[in-house]
């Protein structure tokens, strides 16, 4: 086959993965989490993480690999994170990545973490619209970008001022006493509640306030206090309506300033990826407003969504695929490389 042989290399958070993919076709997908480790903390210890990602690096390559019934020397291209993500989580990954590539005597492509975000869609749904307008959400990040170009033009209009999506899930999880990551648990109780139950505050959706920019933290303040006042009165807190309430308010504020953004940008088609795309109700509503102003969305299965491997490889082989000028061995990780 033509198409490039990439193993792509994940360790910016607490995932380490592994993917494996030949131009848009997903061979391998490993992954060895940290987030059991991490639980009783309530998030994510960036220490725990970077020795978590040593421990896992070689058997979690050694299994894609072995997935993906190929062996390192037929590989054409080694891809990895090189940033936004935590420091020594980066660097575990970044080392691996040069010492395979440097062995293999194979090109290294070192790729931002959520321009991989976007680009793993194409093992999902095949080759990404030109532009192709995405909403990424997840613990570490809530950005809207607009991407003419996945491997060499991707321009951000807006990201959060205060917490990312998923971080807002964790905290309020944190709250109603749901343990972490909060996300998926929030996901499942709020369809027994009433999302109307509670009318949560929605950020920055005044005519004055940036467009394109998000802030969850007086919503997570607003749920905070509701509970609070409840239990102080000695009430029951009607979890499931609480958690179904605070999903709305934060699923109305993306869906409305994604579509809004593809209408002005003129963009007929909508990606959403990182870990917040798996919920449920943000796919629903996506799906709904989506539909009503023409526009095509896009969302990967919720495997492809959280961190992977995968979605590294998928850029490394775009950049591989267009002729991309690879990167030296002395790429650095860069824990807030920008898009
Ligand atoms: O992309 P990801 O795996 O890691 C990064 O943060 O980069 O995203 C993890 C985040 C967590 O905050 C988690 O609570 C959230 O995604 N998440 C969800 C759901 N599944 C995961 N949030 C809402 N609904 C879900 N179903
Ligand atoms: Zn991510």
């Amino acid at each position: 086959a033509d198409e490039p042989l990439v193993l792509g290399i994940e360790t910016s958070c607490d995932e380490t993965g592994v993917g494996i993919v030949r131009g848009h076709t997903l061979l391998a997908d490993a992954v060895a989490s940290s987030v059991d480790d991490h639980a009783r903390y309530g998030g994510v210890v960036p220490e725990i993480a970077s020795r978590a990602h040593l421990e896992a690096m070689v058997p979690t390559i050694e299994r894609a690999l072995k997935e993906a019934g190929v062996t390192a020397s037929d590989l054409d291209a080694v891809a990895v994170t090189a940033g936004p993500g935590l420091a020594g989580a980066l660097l575990v990954g970044v080392s691996a990545a040069k010492a395979y590539a440097y062995a293999l005597g194979k090109p290294l492509y070192g790729v931002n973490h959520l321009a991989s975000h976007v680009c793993v869609d194409q093992l999902e749904h095949g080759p990404l619209p030109e532009p192709t307008m995405a909403l990424l959400v997840s613990g570490g990040h809530s950005s809207l970008l607009l991407a003419p170009d996945i491997t060499a033009d991707v321009r951000p209009l807006g990201t959060t001022i205060d917490d990312a999506a998923g971080e807002a899930f964790d905290k309020i999880a944190r709250v109603l006493g749901l343990g972490f990551p909060g996300g998926p648990v929030i996901d499942r109780l709020a369809r027994e509640g009433y999302r109307d139950a509670v009318r949560f505050p929605r950020g920055l959706t005044g005519p004055r306030d940036a467009p394109y920019d998000f802030s969850f933290s007086g919503l997570k303040t607003a749920v905070a206090r509701w509970v609070e006042a409840r239990r102080n009165a000695g009430e029951d807190v009607p979890v499931a309506d609480v958690a179904a309430s605070f999903q709305e308010a934060v699923t109305d504020v993306l869906t409305r300033k994604a579509v809004r953004a593809c209408r002005e940008e003129g963009v007929d088609h909508l990606m959403i990826g990182g870990g917040v795309a798996a919920n449920s109700r943000l796919r629903a509503m996506a799906e709904e407003r989506c539909a009503a102003a023409g526009i095509t969305l896009r969302v990967p299965r919720p495997g492809l969504c959280t961190d992977n491997g995968a979605m590294v490889a998928a850029l490394g082989a775009e950049m591989a695929a267009r002729g991309r000028e690879p990167s030296a061995l002395g790429l650095p990780a860069d824990s807030s490389l920008p898009v």
